[in-house]
């Protein structure tokens, strides 16, 4: 761990974690980290549908929730960034306490409850951040809305032209009833909406398209809870192919207390962090064989290591993201663990990432 991360978490775990992390984003936002490009050696190139990118690791969302430090955030190694969740309408979220440090397991839960500024206000912000590093935005409905599927459709329209990616974020456990739409029929009649909506958006775009590069498509990536059982993800699988989403995201916090080590946190909430890794794989490589390879998948869950990155991508990832880590090991965590990672690639004789995904998979597990 670098001097500069050591003393900084030091400073940090003094602080409430919610405090810790507002000062986190903004020291990011002062440029007081190294500055680092996200370009490193062509094996770590990937590729998520038509998305390229420099390196497989990316920020998950809830980090910067808002979009108020991508300018330095895009110059911290990460290959992509993901903003978010955003709500159409600004939201409060729940009262404080509402993330909480499990330090033994490396491991945090959180609670917050989609609080956010809104898409307006996000939305300025994301037309000045930098164009040329991919970042997505993470969409999720107002608590209070009448119609949830709407609301995704409200953000698509808005974030449109804006974000190099969407995820439809129907995985966060700390909104009521929100995990309802993972279920098939209502995941199949949200997922129409959207994708309808994001075909006629993306065929207007490509009609005004004054440079090839616009005529890229924009993915649609599915964000689903890793509290899924086989049946559960085999129709997600289904809904997601047969809808054409471009891909799906595995996964969101946990409500599981299982293969915690340190003193069990009576919190509600999501957990992430090192007691997610092996439930997330599991899932990830579940989705893998279920989607045959018909569509990219992220890995995210406990990631914290290049070995942790690496097994998401043999388990079935494109590419990976992490969060929870960074509380832990700083910023200085994204070059070491892309560095590793090529180490590893290289190791066992790939040329890019795309041969070594899915390589753990054998098809009677
Ligand atoms: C999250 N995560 C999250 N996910 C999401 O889709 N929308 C969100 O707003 C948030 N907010 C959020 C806040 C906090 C404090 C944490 C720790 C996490 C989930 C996150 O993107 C990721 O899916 C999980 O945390 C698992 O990855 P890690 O943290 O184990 O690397």
């Amino acid at each position: 761990m670098t001097l500069l991360d050591r003393v900084s978490l030091a400073v940090l775990q003094k602080f409430d974690p919610e405090t810790a992390h507002g000062l986190a984003l903004k020291a990011v936002r002062a440029g007081l980290l190294p500055k680092r490009r996200p370009e490193g050696p062509a094996r770590l190139r990937s590729s998520l549908g038509a998305l390229a990118l420099h390196n497989p690791l990316g920020l998950a969302a809830g980090f910067d929730k808002n979009a108020e430090a991508l300018g330095n955030l895009a110059l911290s190694g990460f290959g992509f960034l993901e903003i978010g969740t955003v709500t159409p309408r600004p939201q409060p979220g729940n009262p404080r306490p509402r993330l909480f440090r499990l330090t033994e397991d490396a491991a945090a839960i959180n609670r917050f409850g989609f609080n956010n500024d809104g898409m307006e206000a996000v939305a300025h912000r994301l037309a000045t951040a930098p164009k040329w590093l991919p970042i997505g935005v993470n969409l999720g409905a107002n608590k209070a809305s009448p119609d949830r599927a709407a609301d995704y459709v409200t953000l698509l329209r808005r974030f449109h032209g804006l974000a190099s990616f969407f995820t439809v974020n129907v995985s966060s456990p700390n909104t009521e009833r929100l995990r309802d739409l993972q279920g098939k029929a209502a995941l199949a009649a949200l997922l129409e909406r959207v994708i309808e909506t994001h075909e006629q958006l993306e065929s207007a775009a490509i009609a005004k398209a004054d440079f090839p590069e616009d005529t890229a498509r924009r993915p649609v990536f599915l964000k689903i809870a890793p509290d899924l059982d086989l049946d559960e993800l085999r129709d997600v699988a289904d809904v997601a192919l047969g809808i054409g989403v471009d891909g799906i995201i595995a996964t969101n916090t946990t409500l599981s207390r299982d293969g915690l080590v340190g003193p069990r946190s009576s919190e509600a909430g999501g957990l992430s962090g090192q007691p997610l890794f092996d439930r997330s794989t599991a899932v990830l490589a579940t989705l893998a064989r279920l989607t045959e390879g018909r569509i990219p998948l992220v890995g995210v869950g406990g990631v914290g290591s290049a070995e942790q990155a690496y097994a998401k991508i043999r388990a079935g990832a494109s590419a990976v993201q992490l969060y929870t880590a960074l509380v832990y090991q700083g910023m200085g965590l994204v070059p070491r663990l892309l560095e590793d990672l090529d180490s590893l690639l290289a190791r066992d004789g790939f040329s890019c990432v795309a041969e070594a995904v899915g390589t753990d998979l054998t098809a009677d597990t």
